[in-house]
């Protein structure tokens, strides 16, 4: 069984932007301690980190079999998503992942409800199993134990 692991934007400059609320972990830092972990649940993880909204889009296709190098079969059986800004503006986005049926876990690294306004908004968390924020990088761990466990339970 496979997770992918999705960033949005400014998420590759994790560790060095405005460590004060994302900490001083790297993107890389947290996608190797989430493969790690994954394999000791006995499952795959691939990661992937887009700046562009289609870019992201065209991979949620891809992870279900759809797009230009697509064979009609699923590739992922759950996505971990912390969309970034994308989260509280993109409808694209929330249909992608609506037209490719594969469950999601939203994860944020900061408390977006303690923080601006334009932040509480998510265009996908009605549509998410579960929501993480404010965990800071643990929250991508504490996502993998979840999905591990859904899986294991068969759901
Ligand atoms: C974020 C919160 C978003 O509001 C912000 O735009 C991000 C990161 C988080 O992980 O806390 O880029 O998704």
């Amino acid at each position: 069984m496979s997770i992918l692991i999705i960033n949005g934007p400014n998420l590759n400059l994790l560790g060095t932007r405005e460590p004060a609320i994302y900490g001083y972990e790297t993107l890389s830092d947290v996608e190797t301690a989430a493969k790690s972990l994954a394999q000791t649940h006995g499952l795959s993880l691939e990661t992937f980190q887009s700046n562009h909204e289609g870019a992201i889009i065209d991979r949620i296709h891809e992870a279900a079999g759809f797009g230009p190098q697509g064979d009609g079969q699923r590739h992922v059986d759950w996505i971990i998503i912390n969309p970034g800004a994308l989260t509280h503006t993109s409808v694209g986005l929330r249909d992608a992942l609506g037209g490719v049926n594969i469950p999601f876990v939203e994860c944020h690294i900061s408390n977006v409800h303690a923080r601006e306004e334009f932040r509480h908004k998510s265009y996908l968390s009605d549509k998410a199993v579960a929501v993480i924020a404010g965990l800071g990088t643990f929250g991508y761990e504490a996502a993998v134990n979840f999905v591990a466990r859904k899986i294991k339970a068969g759901n």
